[in-house]
């Protein structure tokens, strides 16, 4: 295959075997083989199959000084995305202006296809941008509200929303009614009141945070949404931690306005993402960044974003073929796995705090764990002193503990180390004296 068909493949038009195989003939041999394996395999014995995702693992390019298992900061790409990317990124520099304008953004649409395909969601509803920062502000700042106008929101969103929100009301005089969720909260209907109690007639918008970030539970957004969509309002969900993490389509979330980033758990390159409008509301947000038509309905008003690195852009089509390919509910399967098999152990250890809920509705493959009489940089500073585990601190609100994410290439041996460290920590009189 030459060069530019390679550029426009990788973008979304060949099969994903295909495409692996024009960027790897051996790996996709093996992969092929890996998964045949798996063929007529339940979901739990599969997400057990050490095997598979230990070849799973041999396709990233893990650290051996390092056990990662902060992978809700950010995830690492498959080598055979970083190729990808790699490739992209050296034809770029052969001419920049003209391999990135005029060859390599001819694969924008084949890449909407894909991404709208996994989104469950019209091509024409997704923007490609660079992170769900990016997205939701776009849509936080492009919302016609006006002053006394209401927002619900929950003080376990991520912070760059919160602090547009907070933006808004400093300048626009909207009013922010900001909610507690107890973590965990293992009830639909208790989490669904909590916001309904907070909604009132000037209600216009229920912003909802689908996977918290500081503790890994999941909120129940479509029944959220069905409540605020019949009290009149609009609902934005920041999918930043659960896309491509659990398996579900955008409408499963009941939002009118959805965004996520890409480089975390498709694994897709640093600094891609994805923002989603619902068609018909399009033309009511105005663009964040200039625009020739910022009022329009055509979602790509949205994407005059200026130069930006279409190479890491055009390798997303990649990610999404790696993470099809494993298959969203296997991948599911395996975080859950992942995360049960430490999590399980951990909360039975004297002193253990866990914050997530074990109920596989209410989490996946992120979890937050402390000890009393310890603070949270404690716990992460002698994790990673002793047994070189990076996880992060998370002090936020009542949370004071680590949260622990693994990932696809997470192997059980990691995990028997973190349980280690996790239960030498909890026979300890408390934290070792500086
Ligand atoms: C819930 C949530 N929303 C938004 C973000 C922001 O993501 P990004 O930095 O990629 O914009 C994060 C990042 O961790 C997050 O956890």
């Amino acid at each position: 295959m030459n060069r530019r068909n390679f550029l426009l493949a990788s973008a979304g038009t060949l099969s994903a075997m295909d495409l692996f195989s024009a960027i790897d003939k051996n790996f996709a041999l093996q992969l092929e083989k890996q998964l045949n394996k798996l063929e007529n395999m339940s979901l739990n014995s599969s997400a057990e199959n050490e095997d598979f995702w230990g070849w799973i693992r041999e396709s990233y390019t893990t650290s051996p000084n390092l056990i990662n298992l902060n992978n809700a900061g950010v995830c690492p790409q498959p080598k055979i995305v970083q190729d990808a990317h790699l490739r992209n990124y050296q034809l770029c520099n052969e001419g920049p202006s003209y391999y990135m304008w005029r060859i390599l953004d001819q694969g924008r649409e084949a890449l909407r296809a894909k991404l709208a395909d996994l989104a469950g969601v019209l091509p024409e509803e997704i923007a490609i941008n660079r992170n769900s920062t990016e997205g939701l502000n776009s849509i936080i700042f492009g919302l016609n509200l006006k002053e006394g106008d209401e927002v619900v929101l929950s003080k376990f969103d991520y912070p760059n929303m919160k602090n547009a929100w907070l933006q808004r009301e400093k300048r626009d005089k909207i009013k922010l009614v900001w909610i507690d969720i107890p973590q965990p909260t293992e009830d639909d209907a208790t989490i669904v009141k909590l916001y309904e109690n907070a909604i009132t007639s000037r209600t216009k918008i229920v912003h909802i945070t689908h996977l918290i970030n500081w503790t890994g539970n999941i909120v129940p957004s479509k029944a959220i949404a069905d409540m605020a969509h019949k009290k009149g309002c609009e609902v934005i969900v920041d999918g930043a931690q659960s896309f491509a993490h659990f398996d579900f389509k955008i409408e499963d979330t009941g939002a009118d306005y959805f965004a996520t980033s890409l480089h975390k758990w498709l694994c897709a390159p640093f600094g891609s993402g994805l923002m989603y409008i619902k068609k018909e509301k399009i033309k009511n947000v105005w663009a964040l960044l200039s625009s020739s038509e910022p009022d329009s309905g055509d979602i790509k008003k949205f994407e005059s974003l200026g130069t930006r690195s279409f190479a890491a852009e055009m390798a997303i089509g990649t990610a999404i073929d790696f993470h099809n390919i494993i298959g969203g509910k296997r991948k599911e399967a395996r975080l859950r796995y992942l995360k049960d098999s430490w999590a399980t152990r951990a909360a039975k250890l004297p002193k253990a705090i866990l914050s997530t809920s074990l109920k596989p509705q209410y989490s996946c493959g992120i979890a937050n764990i402390g000890f009393e009489g310890w603070q949270a940089q404690q716990i992460e500073g002698r994790l990673f002193d002793k047994h070189k585990i990076h996880t992060v601190s998370i002090i936020h609100e009542k949370v004071n503990g680590i949260r622990i994410t693994p990932n696809v290439y997470t192997n059980q041996q990691e995990i028997e180390t973190l349980v280690k460290g996790l239960s030498e920590i909890s026979k300890m009189d408390g934290p070792p004296a500086k």
